[in-house]
């Protein structure tokens, strides 16, 4: 659908894309002072596998200070996006046929990631009445013999869910009772607008891999650098896997980040913006698409909302095209998420686009 919102932007068409998974707003100057300093002073260089020490030891700080979780420095590895981080677990933990359950919809990059370590995703669904929350009982009868791993992300994309402290105390249980690994991904921890996030690990130390990054937080998408923490062993793997392929991530944006994470102050008062803005941006969408009949479940964190669209078209893809071409709104499908009859619709965008978009999909309604 980006690909097609592009061509057809190329060709002059007057298209508003939501596919976006990337905050709208500028890095925070302080950070990018950090990078541009660290430049100036020769950290230019190669560094070790798992991150530098001054990094890790902010990873540390960060998770004692902000999850409640106790992750020494060498418990902590840093890697290219959380995206790199995950690709470097996966590849760590899984032997092929070991199967790892997603709770659906999900994000994509699970399931690719799972299968290019030779392992097999397992879908375990969940609903719009009840919130994409999971039902542990559910997810406990998708356990077999041959589970590694369960994948939750709170605040979840793509469809806002904030998981209740409760549900994620009730699967941290379950991946210490049948021995599995629980992999908690915290990318969007900052971006919650109802309820908190809690990190499982709390409950279970030994079998949780907290991974989280930069990119959603403080608007660094592009500069690539996510971390975990985790067992010893498991963490020592992902570095083996991380030394043997890409060696580490950027130098400098190791500096620059460990100033994110270290300079309280200012980190957060940039959060506090940015988590204000998506919030009315948030309440303008929902209202909106219920407003015109389409039923949203209301996101509670991160800055996607998944409308139900059957009134548009009962399938999702055609929806999508629906909405692209005649209204000229760009939208990702359910499909790939696992999610039919939804698409998904990012809110990091500015208002007046947001209106704007509303506004075309009530015309075409
Ligand atoms: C759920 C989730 N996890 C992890 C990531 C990875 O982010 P990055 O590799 O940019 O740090 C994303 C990015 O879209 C995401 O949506």
């Amino acid at each position: 659908m980006n690909a097609k919102a592009l061509e057809l932007r190329r060709q002059g068409v007057d298209v508003i894309a939501l596919t976006a998974g990337e905050p709208d707003f500028d890095t925070p100057e302080f950070i990018k002072e950090a990078a541009w300093q660290a430049l100036k002073e020769g950290k230019t260089k190669y560094t070790p596998p798992a991150g530098i020490p001054e990094l890790r030891e902010a990873i540390s700080e960060k998770f004692r200070r902000e999850n409640g979780l106790e992750y020494a420095p060498d418990q902590i590895t840093v890697g290219v996006g959380g995206k790199g981080v995950l690709y470097n677990l996966f590849q760590a933990i899984l032997d092929p046929g070991d199967e790892v359950i997603l709770i659906a919809p999900y994000w994509v990059s699970y399931s690719a990631q799972v299968e290019l370590a030779g392992g097999v995703p397992v879908a375990v669904t969940t609903e719009a009445e009840a919130g994409f929350v999971p039902d542990p009982e559910r997810v406990a009868a998708a356990v077999t013999p041959r589970t590694k791993a369960l994948v939750v992300n709170s605040p979840n994309n793509p469809t806002g869910a904030v998981y209740p402290e409760t549900v994620l105390q009730a699967l941290a249980e379950l991946a210490v009772k049948h021995d599995f690994y629980l992999v908690s991904d915290e990318i969007y921890e900052h971006l919650v607008y109802q309820g908190r996030p809690f990190s499982p690990g709390r409950v279970a130390p030994d079998h949780t891999i907290t991974v989280n990054g930069v990119a959603k937080t403080y608007a660094m998408t592009g500069w690539r650098l996510g971390y975990a923490g985790g067992p010893k062993e498991v963490i020592q793997a992902m570095t083996k896997i991380q030394g043997q392929s890409v060696t580490h991530p950027t130098t400098f944006v190791q500096w620059a980040t460990a100033r994110a994470l270290s300079d309280r102050e200012q980190s957060r008062k940039f959060i506090e913006t940015a988590r204000a803005a998506f919030d009315r941006r948030r309440r303008l969408v929902v209202e909106g698409l219920r407003g015109l009949g389409l039923p949203t479940p209301e996101p509670k964190g991160a800055f996607y909302v998944m409308p139900d669209v059957r009134r548009i078209d009962p399938d999702e893809l055609k929806a999508a095209e629906i909405l692209l071409e005649r209204a000229r709104v760009a939208v990702v499908p359910g499909t790939d998420f696992k999610a039919p009859g939804h698409v998904r619709m990012s809110y990091a965008t500015s208002e007046e686009n947001l209106k704007e978009a509303l506004r075309r999909i009530g015309e075409i309604l």
